[in-house]
């Protein structure tokens, strides 16, 4: 896989990102997708696939603790460009259980419990949302942490057993905003109130002036288990 991960990073190197996304999404036919949480360089992305009408899939993993923020740029984005984003909901029935004996809030209780949530709300749907595919488009950039910094933009998920690519990796945040402003594209407003990564709205608080990007995830938890394995690599 080296090897062939290598030639692919040649090909692309120095193509910028829509030029790169359009290579891979013919490389990959009908097996690439997009995963949108709806942060900024997600948005980036979405304007990237749907503006040029490129032929990936776009998803969503719907956790149902989303912020209302979040729930409102979707519907915008949906409407703006009239494609689908395609929500992967959690098992009826997991969620059911572990709501039932645990309650709503159980993940601020033990990280045990915090991994649970997060494998049933997202990790067992991001399984079905990338079965079948061969590349997996995010929107990770270097500078959001500092385990972000040692990945490039193309790397192999071995866990997933596919290609990851991060189209918009070596972006700093004033390019992702001058692009947002410049194609007027809708945002989550949360990144104005001290919001750098925005993810289900339980675990996630704005951060103060310097401190990390990832600072207002799972703040209660320790530093080194602040992971919720949608990126096992990272
Ligand atoms: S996380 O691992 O901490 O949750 P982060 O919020 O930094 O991830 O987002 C990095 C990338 O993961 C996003 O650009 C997006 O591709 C993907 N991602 C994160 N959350 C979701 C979600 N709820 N649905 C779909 N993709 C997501
Ligand atoms: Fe559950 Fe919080 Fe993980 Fe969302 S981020 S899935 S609410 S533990």
């Amino acid at each position: 896989m080296k090897a062939y991960l290598e030639e692919i990073a040649v090909q692309i190197k120095d193509m910028g990102a829509v030029e790169a996304l359009t290579f891979l999404s013919q490389k990959f036919a009908g097996q690439i997708t997009f995963s949108t949480s709806f942060g900024w360089e997600d948005q980036v992305i979405t304007d990237l696939i749907f503006a040029n009408d490129l032929p990936i899939k776009v998803f969503t993993l719907e956790t149902g603790r989303l912020f209302p923020e979040t729930y409102y740029v979707w519907n915008r984005t949906l409407e703006n460009y009239q494609k689908p984003i395609h929500a992967y909901h959690p098992d009826e029935a997991a969620l059911e259980a572990m709501v039932s004996k645990k309650g709503p809030n159980s993940f601020y209780e033990s990280v045990e419990n915090r991994k649970e949530c997060c494998a049933i709300r997202k990790i067992v749907p991001l399984k079905r949302a990338l079965q079948g595919n061969k590349c997996w488009v995010t929107g990770i950039r270097a500078e959001q942490s500092l385990n972000r910094t040692d990945m490039s933009n193309l790397e192999w998920d071995e866990e997933n057993q596919l290609i990851k690519f991060h189209p918009i990796f070596y972006w700093s945040l004033d390019e992702v905003k001058a692009y947002i402003k410049k194609n007027n594209i809708v945002y989550n407003t949360l990144h104005d109130k001290g919001f750098p990564s925005i993810g289900c709205s339980p675990c996630t608080r704005a951060v103060q002036e310097g401190e990390d990007f990832r600072a207002g995830r799972w703040w209660w938890e320790d530093q080194s288990k602040k992971e919720c394995g949608l990126h096992a690599t990272k």
